[in-house]
């Protein structure tokens, strides 16, 4: 009777393991067949401090309409994919080093409540 038990439990684990990789997604298709990444191009935003390109009000206007596409964007990845994005991307800009102190101040700070920023859930991501 246990003996029954326990074979139908490993089939039933096996069925799970090959449902769960058939649906497994691929990030990596599913985000560089974008031909922008908008989150990438929010957090890595150029701000002029002296506000001397634009005015304040047309600097304000442009970044929330960035920070709209990112979040529009994002929310159409899979879950499971929004984090490791943020996190790549992020990891990769402190690696490579060309950003100043403020732009890495303000990634560190950004990227881990980015799903929040954009009202897709209260998860943080580890950067
Ligand atoms: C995901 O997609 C990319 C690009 O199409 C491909 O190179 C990669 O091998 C795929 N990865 C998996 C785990 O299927």
């Amino acid at each position: 009777m246990a003996t029954r038990y326990a074979i139908v439990g490993i089939l039933l684990v096996c069925l799970a393991a090959s449902i769960n990789a058939a649906t497994q997604v691929n990030c990596t298709k599913q985000i560089q067949q974008q031909s922008q990444n908008y989150c990438h191009m929010w957090l890595s935003r150029f701000v002029d401090p002296q506000g001397t390109t634009l005015t304040k009000h047309q600097e304000q206007k442009q970044q929330d309409s960035l920070l709209q596409r990112c979040c529009k964007q994002l929310g159409t990845w899979d879950e499971i994919c929004r984090c490791s994005d943020i996190r790549d991307f992020t990891r990769l800009q402190l690696r490579a080093g060309n950003w100043d102190a403020p732009r890495r101040e303000r990634i560190v700070k950004e990227a881990p409540s980015l799903l929040k920023t954009c009202h897709l859930g209260s998860k943080m991501c580890q950067i």
